[in-house]
């Protein structure tokens, strides 16, 4: 059997709801010339499919019937580096993934064992090549275990619930600070505690926490254990 082909760099980034995983994402993968893969819109769109067909994201056959007819598409932005759209076949669906309602049932729909199976390969797939920053709960414990550079961002339940109220403040939209807590704190709950690839950093994970720290800071950290180990030049 030939050897493997020679794959650019993985970097994972895991941590719970609104730790600012999608800004330092991005942002770490727009300083290297890396795609950026935000797993969460994998489930998003699930869960989006489940209530527009009327199902129950608590059903795993609903769930499952959604997951399977996707036909998920990322849209790069122009820089032409990562994924700023998402569509499903031709309907561009970005908006309606950080809908209150998609918020609400994510988790749900998230948790089913089907669900996570039909996903896994997507994600893999994706991640191929390498010279990818790679988002979600579990790409470093389930998705991608030989990642190059585990991370772990977190922060404390307040200030997730304040960046995520800005953040869909400046998306245009209307919600009160305690309903986004409360939704965060359902969500932190059903993905911690789910029995399938549960939220939890990977034992060889670099832990940051970012209450206190900018997202150029944050990233700036990445970059160093990147080139701590060799990834990079510098840092
Ligand atoms: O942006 P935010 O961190 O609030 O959420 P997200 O990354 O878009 O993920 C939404 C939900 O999808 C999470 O609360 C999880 O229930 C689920 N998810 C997951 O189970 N596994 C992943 N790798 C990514 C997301």
């Amino acid at each position: 059997m030939s050897a493997p082909a020679a794959r650019g760099p993985i970097v994972t980034i895991d941590g719970p709801a609104a730790v600012g995983k999608t800004t330092v994402g991005r942002m770490l993968a727009e300083s290297l010339g890396y795609l950026c893969l935000d797993s969460g819109l994998f489930y998003r769109a699930v869960a989006l499919g489940t209530v527009r067909a009327g199902g129950d994201p608590d059903s795993p056959d609903d769930a499952l019937a959604a997951a399977q007819a996707l036909r998920l598409r990322f849209g790069p932005d122009p820089s032409g580096r990562f994924a700023a759209r998402t569509f499903d076949g031709a309907c561009d669906i970005t908006e309606a993934l950080i809908s209150p309602e998609v918020d609400r049932t994510v988790s749900l729909v998230s948790r089913i064992r089907e669900v996570r199976a039909a996903m896994l390969e997507p994600q893999r797939e994706a991640l191929r090549e390498g010279n990818i920053v790679a988002l979600g709960r579990d790409i470093g414990t389930v998705v991608c275990p030989e990642a190059d550079l585990k991370i772990y961002l977190d922060a404390s339940p307040d200030v997730r619930a304040q960046r995520r109220w800005k953040e869909r403040r400046d998306a245009g939209g209307q919600m009160d600070i305690a309903d986004i807590r409360e939704n965060l704190h359902a969500r932190d709950r059903i993905d911690s505690q789910r029995s399938i690839a549960p939220l939890q950093a990977a034992p060889d994970a670099v832990i940051i926490s970012t209450d206190d720290a900018t997202p150029g800071e944050v990233v700036g950290a990445i970059r160093a254990a990147m080139a701590a180990r060799g990834l990079i030049r510098g840092g």
